[in-house]
């Protein structure tokens, strides 16, 4: 069966898109699908923030076409694991699942590093620091979800 990701953050236009773009670089696009959306629906149909962007392109990786999408209850459905940036979208996911089930494919992205940090900071309000910061968090817990996969 193909494992079907979705990294989730609040707009959808500064974490998740950079998420999305980290893993699908790093998996077997034949066997791993990977997507994003946002909890709130501010910037639906936008391309990423400008700073995700070119923190992308810093280290290779093009995410300038994707196009920005709200999170729904399908979603759940539709995907195999769903990965949250912090805590305010991990209870936002949560609250619109319908069964354990449902629950049980969410957990926070930093779960899966070996780091102390558990949430990805929003840096829509920060500076360009803030968005290296995030893409290296991604990065890692990216890292270690594809190991995984590979070992499957
Ligand atoms: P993101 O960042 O959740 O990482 O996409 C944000 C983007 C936009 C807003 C907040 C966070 N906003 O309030 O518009």
């Amino acid at each position: 069966m193909k494992t079907k990701i979705l990294m989730v953050c609040l707009g959808n236009i500064c974490r998740s898109p950079l998420a999305e773009g980290i893993l699908k670089n790093k998996v077997d696009p034949t066997t791993t699908f990977v997507d994003s959306a946002g909890t709130a629906g501010y910037h639906i149909g936008n391309a990423p923030d400008p700073r995700s962007i070119a923190v992308a392109k810093k280290y290779g990786i093009d995410i300038s076409k994707q196009v920005c999408r709200k999170f729904t209850v399908q979603d759940f459905e539709e995907f195999t694991n769903i990965y949250v940036m912090d805590n305010s979208n991990y209870n936002n996911v949560v609250a619109l699942a319908q069964n354990q089930e449902q629950k049980n494919k969410v957990s926070l992205l930093l779960e899966h590093t070996n780091t102390s940090t558990t949430e990805v900071p929003d840096p829509y309000y920060g500076g360009d620091q803030g968005f290296e910061n995030v893409h290296n968090l991604i990065d890692q817990a990216c890292n270690n979800i594809a190991k995984t996969l590979k070992d499957q």
